[in-house]
């Protein structure tokens, strides 16, 4: 079995992040969302993996490389333009050749991995297995209607009125019998190859595909808040590990982990949280629920519930709660007297700040 993750892509949800880096390289308590999903697609044995990329690609194979640190041998494949799921498919057909595989969205977390569903899909060899969890609101995924044996009876992309509360999350085991399904499709009405309506049209033709509701945490990270959610799941399973200097004064409580070279002084640190290498924190409390990228000075500062990247400066802010802050970001505090607010904000930035 081979490995296709999916990582070109627009990402409007996660802007302004994602004018300047693709989505699947949001962190997740200090590491890559793509990072978790390669691990997870690695734990399943299978070591040839082909990666999509868009316009972005560069800093995908920037943080990634060649896989062979994670035990994997990655070719990357350039898509032009985010034309859809199934394109991608046909993207990587080459790359696919005859062999079954497994396809892997690169912006969903699945903790807990996926080894039982690929041994099931490995028995059964039906001629697609969609993995689907229950959702509150089916309307924003691909909707699956299974049978009370698990066959999948019908599938709709973002439908406005959902058939089931199945969500279909963004794995699918697939044999060659995809790519023909695949051939048959037209673009959607949003002007997609839709995955969704080549699945459809292997059930269309009569063909097994079978579905199985995963257990385990899933989350589609497209979403500030649905990142921040997986951030503090991620981190409740953390064991501490500190190895930076933490001076007499400061206080830690929770797992706490601290990269080389952090300095923290005179704060207190409530974990589970993270702090990567190369940060100074000085008179700051930082967590619970809280990761902090490398090269980041927080001081005089309180950051809570938050994702933190690289090179970002917080001082003198109190209260700062259920935030992203973008690398090499600026956040100071102000005493001026007029109560005035200085804000520099880029493109579709957001914002709360307290109202007056
Ligand atoms: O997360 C689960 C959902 O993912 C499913 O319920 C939907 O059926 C499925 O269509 C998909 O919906 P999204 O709207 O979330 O897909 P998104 O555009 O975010 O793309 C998913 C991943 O694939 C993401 O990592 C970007 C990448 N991608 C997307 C497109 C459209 C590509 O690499 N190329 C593309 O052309």
């Amino acid at each position: 079995m081979k490995g296709l993750v999916l990582s070109g892509g627009t990402g409007t949800r996660l802007r302004p992040f994602t004018y300047s880096m693709p989505k699947q390289l949001m962190p997740v308590a200090n590491k890559p969302v793509l990072h978790y999903c390669l691990e997870n697609i690695r734990d399943l044995g299978v070591t040839s993996v082909g990666i999509i990329v868009g316009q972005r690609g560069g800093q995908v194979e920037q943080a990634i490389g060649d896989g062979a640190d994670l035990g994997l041998d990655l070719t990357y494949l350039f898509q032009s333009a985010p034309l859809g799921l199934a394109h991608c498919v046909t993207v990587a057909e080459r790359f696919l050749g005859d062999d079954d595989f497994v396809m892997y969205l690169g912006d969903n977390m699945l903790v807990g991995g996926l080894a039982d569903a690929a041994r099931d899909f490995a028995a059964r060899r039906p001629a697609a297995k969609v993995l689907v969890t229950k959702v509150d609101d089916p309307q924003h995924y691909g909707v699956a209607e299974l049978d009370a044996e698990g066959h999948v009876v019908s599938l709709t992309e973002k439908p406005e009125h959902p058939r089931s509360d199945l969500a279909m999350m963004g794995v699918y085991f697939f044999t060659p019998a995809v790519h023909e399904a695949v051939r048959g499709i037209r673009p959607s009405a949003r002007g997609e190859l839709e995955i969704t309506d080549a699945v459809q049209r292997l059930v269309d033709s009569g063909r097994d595909v079978t579905a199985e509701v995963y257990q385990g945490y899933w989350a589609d990270t497209g979403g500030v808040r649905e990142l921040l959610g997986c951030n503090r799941v991620v981190l409740d399973a953390i064991t501490g590990d500190v190895r930076g200097r933490v001076d007499g004064t400061s206080v830690l409580t929770g797992p706490v982990v601290v990269g080389a070279g952090t300095e923290i002084v005179g704060s207190r640190l409530e974990g589970p949280l993270t702090i990567g290498a190369g940060c100074v924190v000085r008179n700051a409390r930082i967590g619970p629920h809280t990761a902090v990228g490398q090269n980041c000075q927080i001081e005089n500062a309180d950051v809570q519930e938050s994702i933190v990247l690289e090179n970002v400066h917080v001082e003198g802010v109190r209260g700062v709660r259920d935030s992203v802050i973008g690398r090499g970001a600026r956040v100071r505090g102000t005493s001026c007297g007029s109560g005035a607010q200085r804000l520099l904000l880029g493109d579709q930035a957001s914002i709360q700040v307290r109202s007056a």
